[in-house]
């Protein structure tokens, strides 16, 4: 079906494998009882259900009660931010921090909420596109309620100091939420090591389903559920459960943990090979931090260049990269992420995203880097 023969865009999302798939297909075809009905399929589906709970749980260090599966990224994202506006305005501490360079399924919410008369601070993530531990701390307030800060950075990613600004955020008794999507399965994450309140997932940037993900929330007798009906997942969030997803979902993030280690051992020297070639390129700049980035991402503008034209040429070659730019409503809008980190217009417009898998090895880094120059010396022309 496809003619991409070199897929870099892992960031926007990834292939089902085959151990997630052969874990679904038994709850697509005879597993189809609903986890709620009482005679055997159905009991069956809950233990699945149960089972597949446990164990997202042990993975991210915490109690299964407190992981609540949802439709994914987006949806953990909105239902924590807005459950945590519940419990503001009931407790009068309506004051937010979180990043410029969030996810806009953080930013979107969080501007509805200044809309209802929250005070919400963006903090700015600098130059290398991280967040500094001392601008946190010099933004707290006694209203401050609520932190939300990515763990790594979707278009650069950066990654944040978490661990450090869970220990803050405990110490001063603020909920802290991070947005784990682009980070899990590329760093290490504990919940209770991190001091993380809420964190949100998403199956299909790990090779699970697409419309899959969980939200893990600390205490989670607390949340103000966002998703209304029925009283599936203890009444937390309402809607039959995906058994298939779910499972699937447990499965990727168990090969993802088991992985994780082998995974950065094999992407590091071919982000290094990446960056060192790239940079030879005139006009060539890295967008985010050296060091403190995943190993399987990459993003560079190109002055002069048009990041979607070079996106274009590289997939006529049967190449997948991204650019930075979202096309909004037929305009082309610059990455906010981009203009975060200090980016022109023109920088933010002519980027290119490279992001890795652990299924991807050096033939298709050299492949990428000749098609690079292949299609910079047109455009350049
Ligand atoms: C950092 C981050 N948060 C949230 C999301 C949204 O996740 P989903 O596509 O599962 O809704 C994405 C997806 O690109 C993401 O990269």
């Amino acid at each position: 079906m496809s003619e991409t023969t070199i897929y870099l865009d892992n960031a926007a999302t990834t292939r089902i494998t085959d151990n997630v798939l052969e874990a679904m297909i038994p709850w697509l075809k005879e597993g189809y009882g609903n986890a709620s009905a009482v005679y055997s399929a159905g009991r069956k589906s809950a233990i699945a259900l149960n089972k597949a709970r446990a164990q997202c749980a042990e993975i991210l260090g915490c109690e299964s009660r407190d992981i609540i599966f949802t439709s994914g990224g987006t949806e953990s994202d909105n239902t924590a931010v807005f459950s945590a506006a519940k419990s503001a305005e009931i407790r009068g501490k309506k004051h937010f921090i979180t990043t410029a360079f969030e996810h806009h399924a953080v930013l979107a919410p969080m501007r509805e909420l200044e809309s209802r008369g929250f005070r919400i601070t963006y903090l700015p993530v600098h130059e290398n596109g991280i967040v500094r531990v001392s601008d946190l701390e010099a933004a707290i307030t006694p209203e401050t309620s609520f932190v939300s800060v990515m763990a790594a950075n979707n278009e650069i990613g950066t990654i944040q100091p978490i661990a450090q600004i869970g220990e803050l955020c405990r110490a001063k008794g603020i909920t802290f939420h991070t947005d784990a999507v682009q980070a899990f399965g590329n760093i290490p994450i504990n919940v209770s090591e991190h001091n993380i309140d809420m964190l949100s997932l998403s199956g299909h940037k790990i090779h699970a389903m697409k419309g899959t993900g969980l939200l893990y929330v600390r205490n989670s007798a607390k949340l103000r559920p966002f998703m209304l009906g029925g009283a599936q997942q203890g009444g937390k969030r309402a809607g039959t459960e995906n058994i298939a997803g779910i499972v699937g979902l447990a499965e990727a993030m168990r090969a993802a943990a088991d992985g994780l280690s082998a995974k950065n051992e094999k992407l590091l020297p071919l982000r290094e090979k990446l960056i060192s070639e790239l940079s030879r390129i005139s006009g060539a700049k890295l967008n985010g931090d050296r060091a403190m980035r995943l190993a399987s991402n990459v993003n560079f503008s190109f002055e002069g260049i048009e990041g979607e034209a070079l996106i274009l040429q590289l997939d006529l070659m049967g190449i997948a990269v991204s650019s930075g730019s979202a096309c909004t409503s037929g305009s082309s809008e610059p990455s906010h992420v981009l203009t975060a980190i200090g980016r022109t217009y023109d920088e933010a417009r002519s980027s290119v995203r490279i992001t890795m898998s652990e299924e991807t090895c050096d033939s298709d880094i050299d492949a990428f880097l000749d098609g690079m120059g292949t299609a910079l010396a047109k455009l350049r022309k």
